[in-house]
């Protein structure tokens, strides 16, 4: 008799627990919230180097710089925090800031 009871009881645990929450939830998230550079020349030395220390926010958050202050950011990842990326990839991530998230001098 308690053996039923327990199994008529298990029985109905998963059809309670399906019963009381919503079968299917959706939520609808703003705008692109990948983190993901954008794609484009120089994306991936972006991607290899700049995402060690934090996300890709970081720079498309910044307004539109002009390239002397893309090239002043990634010298001070360098110099002041430490980032070690060769020049010729620095270099290109330069070009590749200011074609992306920059503007024209
Ligand atoms: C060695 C770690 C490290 C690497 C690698 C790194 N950063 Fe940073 N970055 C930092 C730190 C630390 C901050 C300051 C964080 C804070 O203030 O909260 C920062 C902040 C920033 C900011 C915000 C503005 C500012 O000056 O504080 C930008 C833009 C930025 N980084 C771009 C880049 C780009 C572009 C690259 C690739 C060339 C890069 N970072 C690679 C450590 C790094």
């Amino acid at each position: 008799m308690k053996i039923i009871a327990f199994a008529a009881f298990a029985a109905l645990v998963p059809l309670v627990a399906a019963g009381a929450t919503p079968s299917k939830v959706s939520v609808t998230m703003p705008g692109d919230l990948s983190f993901a550079f954008k794609p484009g020349p120089g994306s991936q030395a972006a991607t290899t180097y700049c995402l060690i220390c934090h996300s890709s926010a970081y720079v498309s958050t910044q307004p539109p710089l002009d390239r002397a202050h893309w090239d002043a950011e990634v010298t001070k990842m360098r110099k002041a925090f430490g980032a070690t990326i060769p020049d010729k990839d620095a270099a290109e991530i330069v070009d590749y800031l200011t074609a992306s998230y920059g503007k024209a001098p």
